[in-house]
């Protein structure tokens, strides 16, 4: 990696303000950094706050590593926005000063190095299992991610979850540090990562937040499988996306050899006009209703958007006697 001078200033003077996170001095931290009080603790723990309920897929952690304090607060921004959960990644072998002075060869140099190093996790690893959507949070070290977080990802199943990875560090961009992660968790749905500078606000995360809610839209899971959907636009997928924001469960059930239908439990606006439906097509019925089609009919519904399957994969999936469906704002 070029070690710019602008670089090597920043990490001094992150270094020498922080030292090692094996220490855990707390950075003098303004009311803008000050993370929540109920980030979890050194060890791992997910916060409790919905544990013992059943979840809901498509329910969000944030996951993340800080060493020095940056990313922490960050991290807790996006939990206290969607509501998440969240869970620190402890190295066993906590970080000194040493470990990370960024131009000697420290233990964070030699580990960078290493495409085999995978420094141990302290304490239980998070049960992902409920979780649609992770945000993985880490420090640029040497333009990548650490490599506790290679650690995380193969000690977890993340298929068919989205992953949206964020970093901090002192001036280098995300660059191929995200992409360089997807290797480690190949089945995950990776979302473009995102930098920020030490000492974001709330309020730029929250912006952060709504543009990525507005690009990535709805989710749909059928059981466990995330189903690749072009939405419409129009004011029922919208209705959708409110309805969504805290996870939408539909059971459904076949109808006349062609669909999949189910109950929203609530009314979306409609514009209805006569439509011959075709495999694949997912349609409003009678403003309440979600149709899915494995098959074709002729009745009056409003598009709701199409399943990007081929004809076998969606026949598959939806000639069952019911199937659940997931919808979720992301
Ligand atoms: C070992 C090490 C390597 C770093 N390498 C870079 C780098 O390549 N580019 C950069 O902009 N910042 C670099 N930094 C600075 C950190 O990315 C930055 O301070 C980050 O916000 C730290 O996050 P944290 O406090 O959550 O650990 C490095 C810091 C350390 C300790």
């Amino acid at each position: 990696m070029k070690r710019t001078v602008s670089i090597l200033v920043i990490v001094l003077l992150t270094l020498s303000l922080f030292g090692g996170c094996g220490s855990r001095k707390a950075p003098a931290q303004s009311p803008e950094t000050a993370p929540p009080a109920d980030v979890s603790e050194p060890g791992g723990d997910t916060d409790s706050e919905t544990s013992g309920a059943p979840r809901e897929s498509g329910d969000v952690i944030v996951v993340y590593f800080s060493c020095t304090g940056n990313t922490k607060p960050l991290a807790g921004y996006i939990q206290d926005e969607l509501n998440a959960d969240i869970y620190e990644i402890v190295p066993k072998e906590p970080y000194t000063a040493a470990d990370i002075d960024y131009n000697t060869d420290c233990r964070a140099s030699r580990e960078q190095q290493d495409p085999s190093a995978r420094p141990a996790i302290a304490g239980e690893l998070p049960d992902l299992s409920g979780y649609g959507t992770v945000y993985l949070g880490y420090p640029i070290w040497y333009g990548q991610a650490p490599k506790i977080m290679y650690t995380f990802l193969e000690s977890m199943d993340l298929s068919g979850k989205t992953v949206i990875p964020f970093c901090t560090s002192g001036s280098s961009p995300v660059g191929t540090s995200a992409e360089n992660l997807h290797a480690s968790a190949p089945d995950a749905q990776w979302k473009d990562g995102a930098r920020f500078a030490a000492g974001t606000s709330k309020k730029e995360i929250k912006e952060w937040l709504n543009t990525m809610n507005a690009q990535n839209e709805l989710s749909l899971r059928i059981g466990d499988r995330e189903i690749p959907v072009t939405w419409q636009s129009n004011a029922a997928v919208d209705a959708l996306r409110e309805l969504a924001r805290s996870g939408l469960t539909v059971q459904t059930s076949p109808y006349g050899g062609f669909e999949q239908v189910g109950s929203l439990g609530a009314e979306l606006p409609t514009d209805d006009s006569r439509i011959s439906a075709k495999a694949g097509d997912i349609m409003l019925y009678s403003g309440n209703q979600i149709v899915l089609f494995y098959g074709s009919n002729t009745w009056e519904y409003t598009r709701l958007g199409h399943i990007d399957l081929s004809k076998a994969e969606i026949t598959e999936l939806l000639t069952q006697n019911g199937i659940t469906i997931t919808v979720t704002n992301r």
